[in-house]
Protein backbone atom coordinates (compact mmCIF):
# COMPACT_ATOMS: atom_id res chain seq x y z
CA UNK A 1 0.00 0.00 0.00
CA UNK A 2 1.28 3.33 -1.28
CA UNK A 3 0.90 5.77 2.06
CA UNK A 4 2.98 8.73 1.39
CA UNK A 5 0.89 12.08 1.82
CA UNK A 6 -2.47 11.51 1.39
CA UNK A 7 -4.45 14.51 2.67
CA UNK A 8 -8.08 12.68 1.99
CA UNK A 9 -10.42 12.24 4.34
CA UNK A 10 -14.03 11.50 4.51
CA UNK A 11 -15.85 11.68 8.16
CA UNK A 12 -19.49 10.57 8.77
CA UNK A 13 -20.93 13.14 10.93
CA UNK A 14 -24.72 12.10 10.85
CA UNK A 15 -27.27 9.43 9.58
CA UNK A 16 -30.71 9.73 9.30
CA UNK A 17 -32.88 7.61 11.47
CA UNK A 18 -36.23 6.84 8.79
CA UNK A 19 -33.69 6.06 5.73
CA UNK A 20 -30.06 5.58 4.65
CA UNK A 21 -29.36 9.29 4.28
CA UNK A 22 -25.85 10.38 5.26
CA UNK A 23 -23.94 13.84 6.40
CA UNK A 24 -20.13 13.43 6.00
CA UNK A 25 -17.11 16.08 5.53
CA UNK A 26 -14.62 15.06 2.92
CA UNK A 27 -11.39 16.86 3.45
CA UNK A 28 -9.09 17.19 -0.03
CA UNK A 29 -6.08 19.07 -0.26
CA UNK A 30 -8.00 22.19 -1.28
CA UNK A 31 -10.60 21.99 1.07
CA UNK A 32 -13.29 20.87 2.87
CA UNK A 33 -16.45 19.44 1.14
CA UNK A 34 -19.84 18.92 3.21
CA UNK A 35 -21.77 15.89 1.83
CA UNK A 36 -24.43 15.34 0.52
CA UNK A 37 -22.99 17.66 -2.41
CA UNK A 38 -23.84 17.92 -6.24
CA UNK A 39 -20.75 19.25 -8.50
CA UNK A 40 -22.04 21.71 -11.25
CA UNK A 41 -20.19 20.22 -14.59
CA UNK A 42 -17.17 22.23 -15.79
CA UNK A 43 -16.10 19.91 -18.80
CA UNK A 44 -14.70 22.13 -21.04
CA UNK A 45 -12.64 24.62 -17.72
CA UNK A 46 -15.76 26.59 -17.27
CA UNK A 47 -18.71 25.86 -15.85
CA UNK A 48 -20.18 27.39 -18.68
CA UNK A 49 -21.85 31.03 -18.36
CA UNK A 50 -20.59 30.97 -14.48
CA UNK A 51 -17.90 33.39 -13.53
CA UNK A 52 -16.06 31.20 -10.49
CA UNK A 53 -17.12 34.17 -7.92
CA UNK A 54 -20.25 33.43 -8.43
CA UNK A 55 -20.30 29.82 -8.19
CA UNK A 56 -18.48 30.25 -5.05
CA UNK A 57 -21.49 32.81 -3.95
CA UNK A 58 -24.26 30.14 -4.87
CA UNK A 59 -21.95 27.79 -2.88
CA UNK A 60 -20.63 25.27 -4.99
CA UNK A 61 -17.80 23.22 -3.03
CA UNK A 62 -16.13 21.10 -6.01
CA UNK A 63 -16.28 21.45 -10.22
CA UNK A 64 -16.00 18.57 -12.16
CA UNK A 65 -13.52 18.72 -15.10
CA UNK A 66 -12.88 16.09 -18.31
CA UNK A 67 -10.36 14.00 -19.09
CA UNK A 68 -11.22 13.82 -22.71
CA UNK A 69 -12.16 17.22 -23.64
CA UNK A 70 -8.75 18.73 -21.94
CA UNK A 71 -6.83 16.13 -23.09
CA UNK A 72 -7.92 17.63 -26.98
CA UNK A 73 -7.99 21.12 -26.16
CA UNK A 74 -5.78 22.66 -25.02
CA UNK A 75 -4.21 19.52 -23.68
CA UNK A 76 -3.40 18.67 -20.26
CA UNK A 77 0.51 19.32 -20.62
CA UNK A 78 -0.10 23.26 -22.07
CA UNK A 79 -2.52 23.40 -18.91
CA UNK A 80 0.33 21.70 -16.72
CA UNK A 81 3.04 24.34 -18.30
CA UNK A 82 0.41 27.30 -17.29
CA UNK A 83 0.15 25.84 -13.51
CA UNK A 84 -2.36 23.28 -13.56
CA UNK A 85 -6.70 23.78 -14.14
CA UNK A 86 -7.28 25.69 -11.02
CA UNK A 87 -4.86 28.46 -11.79
CA UNK A 88 -6.03 27.95 -15.66
CA UNK A 89 -9.79 28.82 -14.79
CA UNK A 90 -9.34 30.84 -11.51
CA UNK A 91 -11.30 28.20 -9.50
CA UNK A 92 -9.18 27.62 -6.32
CA UNK A 93 -11.70 24.88 -4.98
CA UNK A 94 -11.66 20.98 -5.27
CA UNK A 95 -11.80 20.03 -9.01
CA UNK A 96 -12.93 16.39 -9.72
CA UNK A 97 -11.78 15.09 -13.18
CA UNK A 98 -13.74 12.25 -15.26
CA UNK A 99 -11.37 9.83 -16.42
CA UNK A 100 -12.68 9.77 -19.98
CA UNK A 101 -14.43 6.45 -19.84
CA UNK A 102 -17.69 7.99 -20.27
CA UNK A 103 -17.46 10.39 -22.88
CA UNK A 104 -14.94 8.40 -24.74
CA UNK A 105 -17.70 5.69 -24.76
CA UNK A 106 -20.17 7.88 -26.16
CA UNK A 107 -17.73 8.78 -29.46
CA UNK A 108 -19.61 5.31 -30.69
CA UNK A 109 -18.44 4.66 -34.43
CA UNK A 110 -15.13 6.39 -33.46
CA UNK A 111 -13.54 4.29 -31.38
CA UNK A 112 -12.50 0.23 -30.80
CA UNK A 113 -11.73 -1.15 -27.00
CA UNK A 114 -8.84 -3.68 -26.47
CA UNK A 115 -7.36 -4.76 -23.22
CA UNK A 116 -4.83 -2.50 -23.43
CA UNK A 117 -7.15 0.58 -23.41
CA UNK A 118 -9.73 2.60 -26.29
CA UNK A 119 -8.65 3.63 -29.74
CA UNK A 120 -10.62 6.74 -30.72
CA UNK A 121 -10.76 9.41 -33.20
CA UNK A 122 -11.30 13.19 -31.87
CA UNK A 123 -14.62 14.67 -32.26
CA UNK A 124 -12.76 17.78 -33.23
CA UNK A 125 -10.69 16.74 -36.22
CA UNK A 126 -10.75 13.06 -36.52
CA UNK A 127 -7.04 12.77 -35.19
CA UNK A 128 -6.23 8.98 -33.97
CA UNK A 129 -5.50 8.54 -29.97
CA UNK A 130 -5.04 5.86 -27.53
CA UNK A 131 -6.63 6.07 -23.74
CA UNK A 132 -6.02 3.76 -21.52
CA UNK A 133 -5.73 3.41 -17.81
CA UNK A 134 -2.14 4.29 -17.39
CA UNK A 135 -2.51 7.58 -19.71
CA UNK A 136 -6.19 8.59 -18.06
CA UNK A 137 -3.94 8.60 -14.61
CA UNK A 138 -1.32 10.80 -15.84
CA UNK A 139 -3.31 12.90 -17.54
CA UNK A 140 -5.72 13.92 -14.55
CA UNK A 141 -2.38 13.97 -12.53
CA UNK A 142 -1.03 16.71 -14.89
CA UNK A 143 -4.19 18.84 -14.74
CA UNK A 144 -3.97 18.76 -11.09
CA UNK A 145 -7.54 17.27 -10.14
CA UNK A 146 -8.01 16.73 -6.18
CA UNK A 147 -10.17 13.63 -7.23
CA UNK A 148 -9.55 11.72 -10.23
CA UNK A 149 -11.65 8.89 -11.39
CA UNK A 150 -10.67 4.99 -12.25
CA UNK A 151 -10.50 4.32 -16.45
CA UNK A 152 -14.36 2.53 -17.41
CA UNK A 153 -16.19 1.37 -19.57
CA UNK A 154 -19.78 2.64 -19.16
CA UNK A 155 -22.18 -0.25 -20.45
CA UNK A 156 -24.98 1.37 -22.67
CA UNK A 157 -28.25 -0.01 -21.83
CA UNK A 158 -29.91 -2.31 -23.02
CA UNK A 159 -27.17 -4.78 -22.75
CA UNK A 160 -26.62 -8.38 -23.21
CA UNK A 161 -25.60 -10.15 -20.52
CA UNK A 162 -22.13 -11.82 -21.78
CA UNK A 163 -21.09 -8.48 -22.78
CA UNK A 164 -21.49 -6.58 -19.39
CA UNK A 165 -19.87 -9.78 -18.13
CA UNK A 166 -16.95 -9.26 -20.34
CA UNK A 167 -16.99 -5.29 -19.83
CA UNK A 168 -17.08 -5.32 -15.88
CA UNK A 169 -14.46 -7.64 -15.64
CA UNK A 170 -12.27 -5.53 -17.99
CA UNK A 171 -13.24 -1.94 -16.27
CA UNK A 172 -11.67 -4.18 -13.06
CA UNK A 173 -8.83 -5.23 -14.79
CA UNK A 174 -8.30 -0.88 -15.81
CA UNK A 175 -8.99 -0.16 -11.87
CA UNK A 176 -6.32 -2.15 -10.72
CA UNK A 177 -4.21 -0.60 -13.49
CA UNK A 178 -5.30 2.65 -12.51
CA UNK A 179 -4.11 2.28 -8.47
CA UNK A 180 -0.31 0.86 -9.98
CA UNK A 181 -0.38 3.95 -12.21
CA UNK A 182 -1.05 6.76 -9.79
CA UNK A 183 1.51 8.64 -8.47
CA UNK A 184 2.17 7.86 -4.94
CA UNK A 185 3.11 12.02 -4.09
CA UNK A 186 0.57 13.29 -6.22
CA UNK A 187 -1.76 13.83 -3.51
CA UNK A 188 -4.48 13.11 -5.25
CA UNK A 189 -7.73 10.77 -3.95
CA UNK A 190 -8.72 8.27 -6.06
CA UNK A 191 -12.03 6.51 -6.53
CA UNK A 192 -12.81 3.39 -8.40
CA UNK A 193 -16.05 2.70 -10.45
CA UNK A 194 -18.49 -0.05 -9.98
CA UNK A 195 -20.32 -1.28 -13.01
CA UNK A 196 -22.49 -4.45 -13.32
CA UNK A 197 -25.27 -2.73 -16.26
CA UNK A 198 -28.39 -3.93 -14.24
CA UNK A 199 -27.34 -7.35 -13.09
CA UNK A 200 -27.20 -7.74 -9.33
CA UNK A 201 -24.73 -10.29 -9.53
CA UNK A 202 -22.40 -8.04 -11.53
CA UNK A 203 -22.44 -4.91 -9.22
CA UNK A 204 -21.98 -7.79 -6.54
CA UNK A 205 -18.41 -8.73 -8.35
CA UNK A 206 -17.64 -5.45 -9.63
CA UNK A 207 -17.81 -3.78 -5.94
CA UNK A 208 -16.25 -6.54 -4.27
CA UNK A 209 -13.50 -6.40 -6.52
CA UNK A 210 -12.95 -2.44 -6.02
CA UNK A 211 -13.02 -2.74 -2.36
CA UNK A 212 -10.09 -5.76 -2.55
CA UNK A 213 -8.06 -2.95 -4.52
CA UNK A 214 -8.54 -0.60 -2.18
CA UNK A 215 -9.97 3.18 -3.33
CA UNK A 216 -10.33 6.32 -1.63
CA UNK A 217 -14.26 6.66 -2.81
CA UNK A 218 -16.65 4.98 -4.77
CA UNK A 219 -18.45 5.50 -7.49
CA UNK A 220 -21.55 3.68 -9.25
CA UNK A 221 -21.28 3.90 -13.11
CA UNK A 222 -23.85 3.21 -15.83
CA UNK A 223 -26.47 4.94 -14.36
CA UNK A 224 -28.72 7.38 -16.74
CA UNK A 225 -27.98 5.46 -19.24
CA UNK A 226 -31.33 5.05 -20.66
CA UNK A 227 -33.11 2.39 -18.21
CA UNK A 228 -36.36 3.26 -16.22
CA UNK A 229 -36.25 5.57 -13.35
CA UNK A 230 -37.58 2.43 -10.81
CA UNK A 231 -34.82 0.23 -12.49
CA UNK A 232 -31.99 2.85 -11.12
CA UNK A 233 -33.34 2.77 -7.92
CA UNK A 234 -33.49 -0.37 -7.63
CA UNK A 235 -29.61 -0.63 -8.80
CA UNK A 236 -28.79 1.64 -6.16
CA UNK A 237 -30.88 0.04 -3.61
CA UNK A 238 -28.62 -2.98 -4.07
CA UNK A 239 -25.65 -1.69 -5.04
CA UNK A 240 -24.82 1.07 -2.55
CA UNK A 241 -24.93 -1.61 0.65
CA UNK A 242 -21.82 -3.21 -0.76
CA UNK A 243 -19.35 -0.31 -0.84
CA UNK A 244 -17.46 0.67 2.84
CA UNK A 245 -19.63 2.77 4.51
CA UNK A 246 -16.09 4.58 5.90
CA UNK A 247 -15.36 5.99 1.92
CA UNK A 248 -17.02 8.38 -0.19
CA UNK A 249 -20.23 7.19 -2.75
CA UNK A 250 -20.65 9.15 -5.95
CA UNK A 251 -23.48 8.02 -8.19
CA UNK A 252 -21.82 9.58 -11.67
CA UNK A 253 -24.30 11.40 -14.02
CA UNK A 254 -27.15 11.81 -12.07
CA UNK A 255 -30.03 13.76 -12.02
CA UNK A 256 -32.96 15.22 -11.87
CA UNK A 257 -33.98 17.09 -8.58
CA UNK A 258 -36.03 13.80 -7.72
CA UNK A 259 -32.70 11.63 -8.67
CA UNK A 260 -31.02 13.69 -5.67
CA UNK A 261 -33.52 13.19 -3.40
CA UNK A 262 -33.95 10.03 -4.00
CA UNK A 263 -29.89 8.91 -4.10
CA UNK A 264 -29.53 10.86 -0.81
CA UNK A 265 -32.40 8.58 0.59
CA UNK A 266 -30.00 5.38 -0.46
CA UNK A 267 -26.68 6.99 1.22
CA UNK A 268 -25.05 8.80 -1.87
CA UNK A 269 -22.36 11.66 -1.06
CA UNK A 270 -22.08 13.03 -4.13
CA UNK A 271 -24.06 13.80 -7.37
CA UNK A 272 -22.85 15.43 -10.86
CA UNK A 273 -25.12 16.12 -14.25
CA UNK A 274 -25.21 18.81 -16.82
CA UNK A 275 -28.69 18.67 -16.30
CA UNK A 276 -29.25 22.28 -14.20
CA UNK A 277 -26.82 24.06 -16.83
CA UNK A 278 -27.86 22.13 -20.20
CA UNK A 279 -31.46 22.72 -19.37
CA UNK A 280 -30.64 26.45 -18.20
CA UNK A 281 -29.54 27.21 -21.90
CA UNK A 282 -32.62 25.65 -23.45
CA UNK A 283 -34.62 27.83 -21.30
CA UNK A 284 -35.77 25.03 -18.85
CA UNK A 285 -36.05 26.47 -14.94
CA UNK A 286 -35.68 24.17 -11.81
CA UNK A 287 -38.35 25.48 -9.38
CA UNK A 288 -39.74 24.26 -6.06
CA UNK A 289 -42.71 23.13 -7.62
CA UNK A 290 -41.22 21.52 -11.03
CA UNK A 291 -40.15 22.00 -14.07
CA UNK A 292 -40.73 25.73 -16.18
CA UNK A 293 -40.18 26.44 -19.79
CA UNK A 294 -39.58 29.90 -19.99
CA UNK A 295 -39.95 30.26 -23.81
CA UNK A 296 -43.84 30.01 -22.64
CA UNK A 297 -46.18 32.64 -24.17
CA UNK A 298 -47.87 32.43 -20.64
CA UNK A 299 -44.90 34.29 -19.39
CA UNK A 300 -44.86 37.13 -21.62
CA UNK A 301 -46.23 39.41 -18.83
CA UNK A 302 -45.53 37.27 -16.00
CA UNK A 303 -44.06 39.83 -13.43
CA UNK A 304 -43.07 37.31 -10.83
CA UNK A 305 -39.73 35.92 -10.72
CA UNK A 306 -38.95 32.38 -11.81
CA UNK A 307 -39.51 30.85 -8.09
CA UNK A 308 -41.11 32.81 -5.65
CA UNK A 309 -39.39 30.63 -2.96
CA UNK A 310 -36.03 31.08 -4.21
CA UNK A 311 -33.90 33.69 -3.04
CA UNK A 312 -31.38 33.87 -5.48
CA UNK A 313 -30.03 36.53 -7.45
CA UNK A 314 -31.84 36.56 -10.39
CA UNK A 315 -35.09 35.44 -8.40
CA UNK A 316 -34.19 39.11 -6.57
CA UNK A 317 -34.10 41.00 -9.49
CA UNK A 318 -35.26 39.57 -12.80
CA UNK A 319 -39.20 38.36 -13.85
CA UNK A 320 -40.19 35.65 -16.17
CA UNK A 321 -41.03 38.34 -18.53
CA UNK A 322 -37.62 39.82 -18.61
CA UNK A 323 -36.11 36.23 -18.89
CA UNK A 324 -38.51 35.18 -21.77
CA UNK A 325 -37.46 37.84 -23.70
CA UNK A 326 -33.95 37.16 -23.01
CA UNK A 327 -34.39 33.91 -24.37
CA UNK A 328 -36.38 34.55 -27.87
CA UNK A 329 -33.74 37.23 -28.39
CA UNK A 330 -31.20 34.56 -27.87
CA UNK A 331 -29.34 36.78 -26.01
CA UNK A 332 -26.27 35.74 -23.81
CA UNK A 333 -27.64 36.76 -20.50
CA UNK A 334 -30.63 34.39 -21.07
CA UNK A 335 -27.99 31.57 -20.35
CA UNK A 336 -25.90 33.32 -17.43
CA UNK A 337 -29.13 34.16 -15.70
CA UNK A 338 -30.99 30.74 -16.27
CA UNK A 339 -27.89 28.95 -15.32
CA UNK A 340 -27.52 30.57 -11.91
CA UNK A 341 -31.02 30.25 -10.84
CA UNK A 342 -30.47 26.43 -11.73
CA UNK A 343 -27.06 25.74 -9.79
CA UNK A 344 -28.75 28.05 -7.61
CA UNK A 345 -31.71 25.67 -6.74
CA UNK A 346 -29.26 22.51 -7.22
CA UNK A 347 -26.95 23.25 -4.77
CA UNK A 348 -29.93 24.76 -2.04
CA UNK A 349 -31.34 21.54 -2.41
CA UNK A 350 -28.59 19.71 -1.43
CA UNK A 351 -27.97 22.21 1.55
CA UNK A 352 -31.48 21.70 3.02
CA UNK A 353 -30.97 17.86 2.97
CA UNK A 354 -27.51 17.79 4.50
CA UNK A 355 -29.73 20.87 7.50
CA UNK A 356 -32.60 17.85 7.28
CA UNK A 357 -30.27 15.10 7.58
CA UNK A 358 -28.93 16.68 10.89
CA UNK A 359 -31.48 17.31 12.35
CA UNK A 360 -33.04 14.11 11.93
CA UNK A 361 -35.75 14.94 9.34
CA UNK A 362 -35.01 13.84 6.32
CA UNK A 363 -38.22 11.79 6.13
CA UNK A 364 -40.14 14.76 6.31
CA UNK A 365 -37.68 17.04 4.10
CA UNK A 366 -38.35 14.33 0.94
CA UNK A 367 -41.88 13.96 1.71
CA UNK A 368 -42.38 18.01 1.61
CA UNK A 369 -40.09 18.13 -1.52
CA UNK A 370 -42.47 15.80 -3.62
CA UNK A 371 -46.07 17.72 -1.79
CA UNK A 372 -44.50 21.29 -3.02
CA UNK A 373 -44.48 19.40 -6.85
CA UNK A 374 -47.81 17.41 -5.56
CA UNK A 375 -45.95 14.22 -6.27
CA UNK A 376 -45.79 11.45 -4.18
CA UNK A 377 -42.61 9.54 -2.52
CA UNK A 378 -41.73 7.21 -5.02
N1 LIG B 1 -20.43 9.45 -16.06
C1 LIG B 1 -21.66 8.91 -16.02
N2 LIG B 1 -21.58 7.56 -15.98
C2 LIG B 1 -20.27 7.24 -15.98
C3 LIG B 1 -19.55 5.99 -15.96
O1 LIG B 1 -20.12 4.90 -15.94
N3 LIG B 1 -18.18 6.07 -16.00
C4 LIG B 1 -17.53 7.28 -16.03
N4 LIG B 1 -16.20 7.30 -16.05
N5 LIG B 1 -18.18 8.45 -16.05
C5 LIG B 1 -19.53 8.43 -16.04
ZN1 LIG C 1 -33.73 31.75 -8.36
Amino acid sequence: MQRTLKPFSFELLAGDPGCGARRGRMITRRGVIETPVFMPVGTQATVKGMLPEALDEIGAQIILGNTYHLYLRPGHELIARLGGLHDFMNWSGPILTDSGGFQVFSLGELRKISEEGVAFQSHLDGSRHLLTPESSIAIQEALGADIIMAFDECIPHPAEREYVVDSTARSGRWARRCRQARRPDDGAALFGIVQGGMYRDLRRQSAEELREIGFEGYALGGLSVGESTELMYEVMDYSLPLLPEDAPRYVMGVGTPENLVEGIARGVDMFDCVMPTRNARNGVLFTSSGKLSIKQARYREDESPIDPRCDCYVCRHYSRAYLRHLFRANEILSSVLNTHHNLHYYLNLMAAARVAIEQGSFTVFRRDFYAQREQTVP
